[in-house]
């Protein structure tokens, strides 16, 4: 099969390769799916670059992606051989990701794809879309809460807004960096804009929140923000981190302890197998009613994945990038 790999880690011309490897065979409660769209997420430059170890000598990269099943190993139903899939955990804990024609992986990790949802749509739901989820979901139902999105247009900011509006939020609020974004952010259902580099955020957030302030955030950089929280978090209010731009995040304890507020964080190739029942439920409920919008920014060849993982590296793109195997 076409692949793509690295050896070592390093910036993205230098290491990543396309080549041929061995088509592999699933296994026991395994499908092999044929890969149609292998999406590019910032944790998978991250992994490239070297922020976690060689998983093995060879990587295949990509943990999301979406595809046919064309083969079943045993002990999986015969009723799953030509079935769309979308995939998540693809390159996690394991070497052989979705940069690649065919991965292997258990069956339960290959999620029925509903037909109104393209192969590069269905490449944006693993990291992206599941994160957004479990960020507006964790703790407390978001039901009447007034949220704030940090990073509205980003990937995981874009769905996060939609997941929020859907799960019944009162006010969803999201911060963005310009007109493009903010039109973005809109279009998912934000119902305020802030520009966090030209307008005063916690000035804004108090302004629409009458002074009650958010009762949840989604924030895409911890560090960065963490020293807005005290100002613009609600009495009891929860701030889900699940990005960060900067290895530490300072909080001060004086004004944090009047707030009442918790920090959460997580990381999404780790939710619980119940988290992610929810989560994957939802995600098909919501897909299949036609309620989702996603915005796939750019498609590259297999090819060319080394520019694919700059572009979102230097976030290039107002959306989602994919390879296509
Ligand atoms: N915990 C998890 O499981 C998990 C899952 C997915 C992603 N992540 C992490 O979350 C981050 C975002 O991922 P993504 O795929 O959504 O990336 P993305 O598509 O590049 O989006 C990031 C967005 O955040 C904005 N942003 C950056 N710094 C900001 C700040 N200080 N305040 C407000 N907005 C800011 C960016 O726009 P501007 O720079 O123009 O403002 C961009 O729109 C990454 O660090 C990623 O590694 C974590």
């Amino acid at each position: 099969m076409r692949t793509a790999w690295y050896e070592r880690n390093g910036p993205a011309q230098d290491v990543l390769q396309v080549g041929t490897m061995e088509t592999p065979e699933p296994g026991p409660g395994e499908v092999r799916v044929r890969v149609q769209a292998s999406g590019v997420n910032p944790s998978d430059w991250k992994t490239r670059s070297g922020s976690r170890p060689m998983v093995a000598p060879r990587v295949i990269p990509h943990s999301d992606g979406a595809g046919v099943i064309d083969r079943i190993g045993p002990g999986v139903t015969d009723r799953r051989l030509g079935e769309r899939v979308w995939l998540w955990n693809g390159q996690w804990r394991r070497p052989y990701g979705t940069a690649a024609e065919y991965i292997v992986l258990p069956a339960a990790q290959a999620v029925p794809l509903p037909e109104n949802t393209s192969f590069a749509e269905g490449a944006c739901l693993g990291i992206p879309a599941l994160t957004a989820h479990r960020a507006v979901t964790t703790d407390r139902p978001c039901s009447g809460e007034i949220v704030l999105v940090t990073g509205g247009a980003g990937a995981v900011g874009h769905y996060a807004i939609q997941f929020a509006k859907l799960l019944g939020a009162a006010q969803v609020i999201a911060t963005v960096s310009s007109a493009e974004k903010a039109e973005h952010a809109r279009e998912a259902g934000a119902d305020a804009i802030i520009d966090y580099r030209t307008e005063h955020v916690v000035e804004r957030v108090q302004a629409l929140t009458n002074g009650h302030g958010a009762d949840r955030i989604v924030e895409v950089d911890i560090s960065g923000n963490a020293h807005l929280l005290p100002q613009i978090v609600a009495r009891d209010g929860l701030c889900v981190a699940y990005g960060s731009n900067g290895p530490d995040a300072t909080f001060t304890f004086g004004p944090m302890i009047l707030t009442g507020a918790a920090v959460r964080f997580f990381i999404v190739y780790e939710l619980s197998a119940e988290a992610r029942r929810i989560g994957i439920e939802d995600l098909t409920r919501w897909l299949q009613a036609g309620a989702m919008t996603h915005r796939v920014a750019a498609e590259f060849p297999l090819e060319r994945i080394a520019e694919a993982h700059e572009a979102v590296e230097q976030g290039r793109f107002i959306g989602n990038v994919v390879v296509i195997p």
